[in-house]
């Protein structure tokens, strides 16, 4: 199937299961790194359990003693973000690149003991359910229904009704539109990648917008009332006062260029747990584009990276560049990387050595190549 059939007949609308579509990445991770992550304290990672009918949730990081210590069957580790910390995990993504990175949140990867799972829900992003190692046997259901048990720590449908089943194995692929109700159970041991696809919603899209607006705002003057007259009523508010908190705020105006930083800003923003490394012994800026020009550069793999014209978003700020360049930054974002020659006006660029020094992106290695 090419990705424009499986965009008009599967994305946001149908399930698909493919069989056998990513063989190569059924051993990208295995559970002794899965288990080295989730003992680290800059990797979000959880273990869900149903423990004597209940469903109970732990947050990592787990040392590998406790995990050690749980039961034989029924439990799962779920670990976020690793396409960061594992190459192969990034390269998955590389798979999925005819869909916008602005979409792309990140990979999960669960370990499941045997009976393993997190439980009949559904999910707000598509996401895409590659089987690493393991069976597992998935049922899914486009039921409406969509009520939730409440008060327990773990989103789990209260009524499923399952309308299909299907059987993965090693290298299968199994793609999920948002709210499809679904259910994966390890048959033994297994390892599951999840591609995960965002999607904000209209709240949080406005409650980020408020506050990026809110570091640009530059109102002046103040209320002021030199024909007050005494009064009796102390405790009445006085009409004008919201008269005049009614054309103060009619002030507040944004154009579509605002909008437009505040999306690519936004979209780019790292999550909360990411910290960039800068080199130890920094190139000097000669070196640097001397390097640059030779090896290329790539984007570090925390760093979130979107083009919008002459405008440049890295890691929630925003840079203009010239026109003349903008097509190699363009394939910088596009493809994650520069290989040589760069063109000079780039390598040469202090922009490119700022990245450079804030650890955003890096200097090709021969891996690369
Ligand atoms: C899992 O890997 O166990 C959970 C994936 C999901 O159902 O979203
Ligand atoms: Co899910």
């Amino acid at each position: 199937m090419t990705p424009a059939q499986f965009m008009r007949r599967h994305w946001q609308k149908e399930p698909l299961l493919a069989r056998d579509a990513l063989a190569g990445y059924a051993d990208a991770v295995g559970r002794d790194d899965l288990f080295e992550l989730a003992g680290r304290d800059d990797v979000e990672s959880r273990i869900v359990m149903k423990r004597r009918g209940r469903w109970n949730v732990q947050h990592g990081p787990f040392d590998r003693r406790a995990l050690a210590r749980l039961p034989r069957r029924e439990w799962t580790l779920l670990v976020q973000g690793v396409d960061l910390k594992v190459r192969q995990a990034a390269r998955l993504l590389d798979e999925f690149s005819f869909i916008p990175y602005a979409r792309l949140d990140d990979v999960m990867v669960s370990y499941a003991a045997p009976g393993g799972g997190v439980g009949p829900h559904f999910d707000s992003y598509d996401v895409f359910l590659l089987q690493g190692r393991g069976e597992r046997r998935w049922q899914v259901s486009r039921q409406r229904d969509l009520a939730l048990v409440p008060d327990i720590p773990v989103k789990i449908l209260q009524r499923f009704e399952p309308q299909h089943e299907w059987r993965v194995q090693p290298g299968d692929l199994l793609y999920l539109p948002p709210q499809f109700a679904h259910d994966g159970v390890a048959i033994d041991e297994c390892i599951t990648y999840s591609v995960g696809f965002r999607a904000p919603t209209a709240q949080a899209l406005a409650h980020h917008f408020l506050e990026f607006l809110q570091d640009d705002l530059d109102l002046d003057g103040r209320y002021v009332d030199p024909d007050l007259q005494p009064t009796r009523a102390p405790g009445r508010l006085p009409p004008q006062m919201i008269d005049h908190a009614v054309a103060v705020l009619e002030r507040v105006r944004w154009s579509r260029e605002d909008v437009a930083r505040f999306v690519g800003a936004h979209l780019t923003e790292p999550k909360d747990n990411v910290v960039f490394d800068a080199p130890a012994n920094p190139l000097s800026p000669k070196a640097f584009a001397r390097a640059a020009r030779k090896a290329g550069v790539r984007l570090a793999p925390a760093t979130r990276m979107l083009i919008s014209g002459i405008d440049v978003y890295i890691n929630g700020e925003r840079h203009r560049v010239p026109r003349s360049d903008a097509a190699v930054y363009a394939r910088l974002a596009d493809t994650r990387a520069l290989k040589p020659p760069v063109a000079p006006g780039v390598s040469d660029a202090l922009l490119l050595y700022e990245w450079y020094l804030a650890g955003y992106i890096e200097i090709r290695s021969r891996a690369d190549a």
